[in-house]
């Protein structure tokens, strides 16, 4: 398993390929599975700017189109003083296929938060008002 030192790299590195031509801010994630892979991710912008995918997204659809299903951590690294955390509509899908895992901020230069999904994302709509709980797979 990876400390988190390393995921936070993976996330710099990630960072590195961000496609983000029109806001010029760029973002990386390094998603941590059980079994200690690394999936990593970075923005991905468009000219109609709202088909923009954060780096956080593009990590976890990356790594459950692996088949990957079973996660414990996520770092996100951007270019700010003050710590970047996951919008909310990557805070919705994390919570769905992520459930409660670590959520770990830095900038380039050290780590500027750590915190549990669930403190990002209080009071989520998911799959538990929709009925009898659907287990993960
Ligand atoms: N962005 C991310 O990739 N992740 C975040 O946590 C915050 C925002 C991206 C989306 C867009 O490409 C740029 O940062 C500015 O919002």
């Amino acid at each position: 398993m990876p400390g988190s030192d390393a995921l936070v790299a993976a996330a710099r590195a990630a960072r590195q390929h961000a496609r983000a031509e029109y806001s010029g801010f760029r973002v990386g994630a390094a998603l941590e599975c059980a079994d200690g892979t690394v999936v990593t991710g970075c923005n991905i912008e468009n000219a109609t700017y709202g088909l923009t995918v954060c780096a956080e997204r593009v990590a976890l659809l990356k790594a459950l189109s692996d088949g990957r299903s079973d996660f414990v951590r996520i770092a996100v690294v951007a270019d700010t003083d003050a710590p970047t955390p996951p919008c909310g509509p990557c805070r919705q899908l994390l919570w769905e296929y992520t459930g409660n895992i670590e959520v770990v901020l830095a900038n380039l230069t050290r780590e500027s938060g750590r915190y549990q999904l669930a403190t990002l994302f209080p009071l989520p709509f998911d799959r538990s008002l929709l009925g009898a709980p659907v287990p993960r797979p």
